[in-house]
């Protein structure tokens, strides 16, 4: 994707970038080498999370996915699991609310199975995705989210609706992530190259950028080196000649 990137600049998203999406890897060796606790590292990162959506909103890009909790960080410590639902419920309630309240323009729709979350935590997740229905910045936040228990779910919902053969289209329709074009960008931090069950269905063309920055030391100029990769790359799409 030819495209002139100054020094040093923000790079502004074309429409060869219209969705992105972090695995937010990393909070937890980033408090061991501060020989921090591990919610330490998890609360670290969540101040970052703030900032970055700024900055891919500044960049242009509308929307924005982000993996929170998948299906299997339940098998971590008990403490570390209730920080995390904690930490993330305070995020919505002092952050996310307050940024809408005060005009920002964005919105949030959560990926994953709301129904197994501690109460207080899924009545918030509701109370947010009805907030600011119509702004075209778009935040999803995968929460007990898992790629597989998605593309089951949207099985499950496509015969429930009557479908009886599914197609690419129906099952597509019937994704959490309905509302958002597929990840054109997939960036993960802390430098493991896994997908770790994230987007399975969605990341079939993503480009794949590993960072070995650690999630809470992701900022502007981490991300812009990001987006810089990506708009190295040659996408493809299974044929031979760049489509761009
Ligand atoms: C992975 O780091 C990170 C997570 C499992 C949680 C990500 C959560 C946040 C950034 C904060 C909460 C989110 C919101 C929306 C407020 P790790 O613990 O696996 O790190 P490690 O690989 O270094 O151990």
């Amino acid at each position: 994707m030819a495209k002139k990137i100054k020094e040093n600049e923000l790079i502004k998203a074309d429409e060869h970038l219209k969705s992105v999406a972090v695995i937010m890897d990393g909070n937890g060796r980033w408090a061991k080498k501060r020989l921090l606790p591990r919610t330490a590292g998890h609360k670290a990162g969540a101040a970052n999370v703030e900032k970055m959506l700024m900055t891919f909103r500044e960049m242009g890009v509308h929307h924005v996915t982000i993996y929170a909790f998948s299906t299997e960080n339940w098998k971590r410590p008990r403490e570390e699991v209730e920080a995390l639902m904690e930490l993330t419920f305070t995020y919505l309630q002092d952050v996310v609310m307050k940024k809408i309240e005060a005009g920002e323009n964005f919105r949030v729709h959560f990926l994953g199975d709301k129904s197994a979350l501690p109460e207080r935590l899924r009545a918030k997740c509701v109370e947010v995705e009805g907030l600011n229905p119509d702004s075209d910045y778009i935040c999803n936040v995968a929460l007990n989210y898992g790629g597989r228990a998605e593309i089951v779910h949207a099985a499950n919902e496509a015969i429930k609706a009557g479908h009886t053969e599914i197609t690419e289209e129906i099952l597509t329709r019937y994704m959490y992530t309905s509302e958002s074009p597929d990840p054109d960008l997939i960036i993960r931090t802390g430098g493991d190259f896994r997908i770790s069950n994230f987007l399975l269905w969605q990341c079939a063309y993503s480009e794949i950028v590993v960072t070995d920055t650690l999630f809470p030391d992701f900022d502007r100029d981490a991300i812009n080196d990001a987006v810089k990769e990506f708009y190295s790359r040659k996408r493809r799409f299974g044929g031979v000649e760049e489509e761009k």
